[in-house]
């Protein structure tokens, strides 16, 4: 009988668990090679242009500088990040101040997460700065493309693995859901994801 219930118990949790990952969980269809022309493969990466100029991408995509940026809605005017915050080689800050002093790594994440505005946001992965190859604020359409379709610059990623990596990657579903006032990043992971393999079915074409 005791038994029975445990098992019980052990089956609603499995179920539940099970139910909150699925929520999250992104789908990754690439397009059969060939079914996408130039034209939508153009389509789709100008949609994904718009993601990764986005202030919740692009903020933490600064290249070489070392510095994040505060920019979007939420921030009034665009400026580099306060308290002179240098990420160094570490892209962690460890040679000056980390990042993780302020913007504390979470156990799990939840809804509830980032609901003050201009705390310092927190996910459950360690924050730090992108690597200075996918250098975006600032940069054009034309430069962020060549820069994500060429495996030397971009962590030597096939489009598939750059989906797969979108998705596992929290720092993600966090910009899709920022909380405290940020304006999340445009269309929805999803959508992103789809633009990505579109693109990448098509041959991974860029604007002239
Ligand atoms: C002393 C505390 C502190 C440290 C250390 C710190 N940050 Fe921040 N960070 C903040 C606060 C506070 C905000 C939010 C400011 C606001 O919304 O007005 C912020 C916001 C940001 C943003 C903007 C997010 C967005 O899109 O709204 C980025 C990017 C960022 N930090 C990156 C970093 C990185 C990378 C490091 C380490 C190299 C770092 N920060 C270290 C306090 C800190
Ligand atoms: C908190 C800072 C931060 C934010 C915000 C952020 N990224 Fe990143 N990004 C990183 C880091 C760190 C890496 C390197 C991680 C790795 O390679 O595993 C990375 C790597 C990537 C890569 C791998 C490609 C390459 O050229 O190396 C892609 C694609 C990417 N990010 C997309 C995005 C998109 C899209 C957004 C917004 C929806 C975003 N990132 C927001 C920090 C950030």
């Amino acid at each position: 009988m005791r038994l029975g219930s445990v098992i019980f118990g052990v089956v609603v949790w499995v179920l539940i668990a099970t139910q909150a990952l699925a929520a999250d969980k992104v789908i990754i269809e690439p397009p059969a090679a060939g079914s996408i022309s130039p034209e939508q493969g153009l389509q789709a990466w100008s949609r994904v242009y718009e993601v990764a100029s986005h202030p919740r991408c692009a903020n933490c995509h600064t290249g070489a500088s070392d510095k994040p940026m505060w920019s979007g809605p939420s921030y009034g005017t665009t400026r580099a990040h306060g308290m002179n915050i240098r990420a160094g080689n570490s892209r962690i800050g460890a040679e000056t101040l980390l990042c993780s002093t302020c913007h504390t790594t979470l156990v799990t994440t939840g809804t509830d997460d980032n609901r003050v505005p201009h705390a310092a946001p927190r996910v459950a992965a360690p924050w730090m700065l992108a690597p200075v190859d996918a250098h975006w604020f600032g940069k054009s359409s034309v430069e962020i493309c060549e820069q994500l379709r060429d495996p030397e610059r971009n962590g030597g990623r096939t489009d598939i693995e750059i989906a797969e990596h979108l998705n596992h990657d929290v720092i993600l579903h966090w910009a899709w859901n920022p909380g405290g006032g940020r304006e999340s990043a445009p269309y929805s992971l999803q959508e992103h994801v789809n633009d990505i393999l579109a693109w990448g079915a098509a041959g991974f074409p860029c604007p002239s």
